[in-house]
């Protein structure tokens, strides 16, 4: 059985280390899970003045999270937090009030630096904000990566063996939380 991951890139930087991060978790995804892209770039700052008549661009965020069985978030960290285009994007999905795209979605962040706490810091603000939406967090294992210098190439290789055997069992806990929370799946 199929399973549908969304995932959604924290980062729009053209030479984004998450990005890179994104292709190597779509390379080590297991061979029944389908991995598709939520892009967020293409959206405007969100104002409550779009709540009388959402707009396509919000509509088809919602609708992209609502097609899929989880949503993983590979994020950088920004001041000890995430990123304003990421925010954006996640207030984006929450509305209007009560009709919030990421109620009861299973949901796990990752995310690299190159400081050695490697995201931690902005996961821990990533983490109340998707609970705070209704999402159902994956607690553990957590993701938080150091991009050490050559540990990945730019097409989405591992070049540490740990590293990958790391991110394949991430992947496969994010899989089992997927199946938990969403059990007609079984
Ligand atoms: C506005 C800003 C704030 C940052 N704050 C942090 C931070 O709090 N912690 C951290 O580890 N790196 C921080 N960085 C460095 C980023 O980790 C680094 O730019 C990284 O490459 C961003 O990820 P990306 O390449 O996927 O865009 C910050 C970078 C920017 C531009």
């Amino acid at each position: 059985m199929t399973r549908t991951i969304g995932y959604i890139v924290g980062s729009i930087s053209s030479t984004s280390i998450n990005r890179t991060l994104s292709r190597v978790l779509v390379r080590l995804a297991p061979q029944d899970v389908e991995m598709v892209e939520i892009p967020i770039a293409q959206l405007p700052f969100y104002s409550p003045d779009y709540e009388a008549d959402y707009p396509p661009v919000g509509l088809d965020l919602k609708a992209a999270i609502a097609a899929v069985d989880g949503v993983i978030i590979v994020t950088p960290e920004y001041s000890r937090s995430i990123p304003g285009v990421l925010k954006n994007a996640l207030d984006w999905a929450a509305r209007p009030a009560g009709q919030g795209a990421f109620r009861r979605v299973p949901v796990a962040t990752i995310g690299t630096s190159r400081g050695g706490i490697g995201t931690a810091a902005g996961q821990q603000h990533l983490k109340a904000v998707m609970l705070t939406m209704g999402a159902i967090v994956m607690a553990q294992p957590e993701g938080y990566i150091q991009t050490l210098p050559g540990l990945f190439t730019d097409e989405g290789e591992v070049t540490n063996e740990g590293t990958a055997t790391f991110l394949e069992g991430w992947l496969r806990a994010f899989v089992e939380h997927v199946d938990m929370v969403r059990p007609a799946h079984d």
